[in-house]
């Protein structure tokens, strides 16, 4: 198994659960889209399995390695094969798409060669053939600021598949595009998936784009999962399931002062 997730626990605070009995297994080769309301989870999730928030139970096994046990440069080396897309694209704006590309091979490269920018011939025909792969060889020397907000996108994929991962975590891939350029680099990120045989998982927002391009859905619902299986399972009611929260009972919120008119009163 590729990824297998043990009852992962965070707590930022010790009031409230960002993630709570946390247990799943992810193979080689799918395409997981991870669902919520805002709040659920979503990036907790996505960000403990390459240890950029630090679990406060479970474990997390990449390849049966325990990445909760992993620190220095037996982590980096393990985030080395496990490739990040932003939602704000993380690119360097006055550098150009060829060069961003390449940055992703700095997990992979000394020191000296990512300072002095001495990447290899088959380092940069590489970057050019992935940069291809997603219709992006007309721009290989524009700085990445020029580009537009698709893209930019495209740039984070192929930057992200520069390092040869095993996995590729989405934070809202598409969480700054419009309907269109969405579709663009949703449909890029599964051929690319598909093709190279990678694993993938994304969080979203949108229900219908998650439904069409993933293989199987997890909802999460204030940090726990409500929904696991393939995409025609998710029906209206499983999905109003995931995203209605129950509503808050007086009895829930007791700790609070309840606002009446600017005047606070203790249920
Ligand atoms: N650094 C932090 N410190 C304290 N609490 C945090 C921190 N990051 C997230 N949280 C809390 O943990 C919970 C889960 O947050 P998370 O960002 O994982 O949700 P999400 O599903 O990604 O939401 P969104 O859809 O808005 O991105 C929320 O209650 C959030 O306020
Ligand atoms: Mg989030």
């Amino acid at each position: 198994m590729l990824l297998d997730i043990k009852q992962l626990e965070k707590k930022y605070t010790d009031k409230q659960y960002a993630l709570k009995n946390i247990t799943f297994q992810v193979a080689k080769g799918e395409f997981l889209v991870i669902i919520g309301p805002s709040g659920a989870g979503k990036s907790t999730l996505i960000r403990s399995i390459n240890q950029l928030v630090k679990p406060t139970g479970g474990n997390i096994y990449f390849n049966n390695e325990d990445v909760t046990a992993v620190t220095g440069a037996a982590l980096r080396k393990l985030r080395s094969r496990i490739g990040m897309i932003f939602q704000h694209y993380n690119l360097i704006s006055r550098t150009n798409v060829l060069k961003n590309v390449l940055h992703g091979r700095l997990g992979k490269v000394s020191a000296l060669t990512s300072t002095f920018g001495l990447y290899s011939q088959e380092e940069r025909e590489k970057a050019v053939a992935l940069l291809k792969t997603v219709g992006l060889e007309e721009h290989l020397y524009k700085k990445t600021k020029e580009l537009s907000g698709g893209q930019m996108q495209r740039v984070g994929i192929c930057r992200a598949l520069m390092q040869e991962p095993q996995l590729i975590l989405a934070d809202e891939p598409i969480a700054s595009l419009d309907p269109k350029s969405s579709e663009t680099v949703m449909s890029y990120l599964k051929k690319v998936t598909e093709e190279q045989q990678l694993t993938c998982i994304v969080n979203l927002h949108q229900v219908e784009i998650a439904k069409r391009y993933a293989t199987r859905i997890i909802g999460i619902r204030a940090g726990e999962i409500v929904f696991d299986g393939r995409p025609e399972a998710l029906t209206e009611e499983a999905i109003q399931h995931i995203y209605n929260q129950p509503a808050a009972t007086q009895a829930d919120n007791k700790d609070w002062p309840l606002v009446h008119g600017g005047e606070a009163i203790y249920g």
